[in-house]
C-alpha cells in the first residue's frame, strides 16, 4: 500500500456509498487519518449508517468544499452524481471517479474542475485486497494525484497508467480478472469430477487450490508466477504432463489473449 499519511487531515466527499463506495469508506475508517468525511447516498444501508455514526462522518449533510471528491455511483447515474458532487468540488478538489467506462472528458464536462482521476478497482476491494488501475488528467497536480493514490490504496494496490486508453486494458485484466479466476476454479472442479471425483469433493479441492496458490503468490512478491510454477513442475512428472497441454499453441495463453482482447473491445464499446 502507498504511504497512508497522504490522507492525514484531508477532507473528502464520497458520492454514492453502495458496494464499492462502502468498501472505500471502510478502508478510510480503518486508517482513521482523514479530517472531515461527507457522504451523499440516497439509500444508506444499515452498515453505512453505523459507520457514519461511529466515525462522525456526515451523511447527507450540507456540502462544503473538500480536498477530494470520490464519485462511486453507477455509470448511468453520472449526471445526478456529478450534480451532487459539484458543491464539494468548488474549492479546487480533485475528483476520483470509479465509474466503469466514463472517460475523463465525460467527467470534466460535468464537473467544475479539470483535475480528474479515472480509476478502475476490482471486487476484492471489498476485503481490502483489490487492485486499482488509475489515470490522472493533465490538470491533476502531483499532490492531488498523491491524495487520490492514498484514497484508492485503502482497498488494495494502485497502479498508474499514463495513457487513458490503457484503462480499457486494465479493465480487461484486473477489473474483470476475478471472474476469470473463479471460472478457472469451476473448470478445474468440473474436470476433476469428470475424471472420477465426487463433484462436491472436486469443487472443494479446486477452490482450496486457487485460494492456496493465490496466497503463496502473495507471500512471495519477489518470485514471479513462472518461477513458482517451475518449482512445482518436476521434469517428466504429472504437472509437466498437464502443463504440456496448457502450453500448447491453442492452450491457455492463446485463450487468455482472446479473452482479454474481447473484454478490452467491450470496454471500449461501453465507454462514453
Ligand atoms: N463493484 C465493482 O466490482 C466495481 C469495479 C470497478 C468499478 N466499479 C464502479 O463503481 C461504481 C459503483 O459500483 P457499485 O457496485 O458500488 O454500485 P452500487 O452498489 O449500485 O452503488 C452505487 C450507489 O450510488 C448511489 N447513488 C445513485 N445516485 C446517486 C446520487 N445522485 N448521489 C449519490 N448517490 C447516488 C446508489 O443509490 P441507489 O441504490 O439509490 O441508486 C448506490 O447506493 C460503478 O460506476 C461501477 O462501474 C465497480
Amino acid at each position: 500500500m502507498t504511504d497512508a499519511s497522504g490522507l492525514r487531515g484531508k477532507s473528502v466527499a464520497l458520492i454514492g456509498a453502495g458496494n464499492m463506495g462502502l468498501a472505500l469508506l471502510e478502508g478510510w475508517a480503518a486508517q482513521d487519518l482523514l479530517g472531515a468525511v461527507s457522504i451523499v447516498e440516497p439509500q444508506p444501508s444499515q452498515r453505512l449508517q453505523e459507520l457514519c455514526a461511529a466515525q462522525g462522518y456526515a451523511l447527507n449533510g450540507a456540502a462544503a468544499p473538500c480536498d477530494a471528491v470520490v464519485l462511486a455511483v453507477k455509470p448511468q447515474a453520472l449526471d445526478a452524481g456529478a450534480a451532487a458532487a459539484a458543491p464539494f468540488v468548488a474549492g479546487g478538489a480533485v475528483v476520483v471517479s470509479i465509474l466503469a467506462g466514463k472517460r475523463i472528458a465525460d467527467l470534466a464536462a460535468r464537473l467544475p474542475t479539470q483535475a480528474v482521476v479515472r480509476a478502475m478497482p476490482n471486487t476484492p476491494a471489498a476485503i481490502g485486497r483489490g487492485v486499482t488501475g488509475a489515470f490522472a488528467s493533465a490538470a491533476t497536480s502531483a499532490a492531488q494525484r498523491g491524495l487520490s493514490d492514498a484514497l484508492l490504496s485503502a482497498v488494495g494496490g494502485v497502479e498508474w497508467v499514463d495513457d487513458e486508453a490503457l484503462i480499457d486494458v486494465v479493465t480487461a485484466v484486473s477489473g474483470s480478472g476475478p471472474a476469470y479466476v473463479f471460472y478457472f476454479a469451476e473448470c478445474l472442479a468440473a474436470a476433476g469430477a469428470e475424471a472420477g471425483l465426487p463433484a462436491a469433493l472436486a469443487a472443494r479441492l479446486a477452490r482450496a487450490t486457487v485460494e492456496g496458490a493465490g496466497e503463496l503468490m502473495r507471500r512471495q512478491p519477489e518470485t514471479g508466477p513462472d518461477e513458482l510454477r517451475r518449482r512445482v513442475t518436476s521434469p517428466g512428472g504429472t504437472t509437466a504432463a498437464a502443463l504440456e497441454v496448457l502450453e500448447a499453441p491453442d492452450g491457455l495463453a492463446a485463450l487468455m489473449r482472446r479473452a482479454v482482447a474481447a473484454a478490452k473491445r467491450r470496454a471500449g464499446e461501453l465507454s462514453g
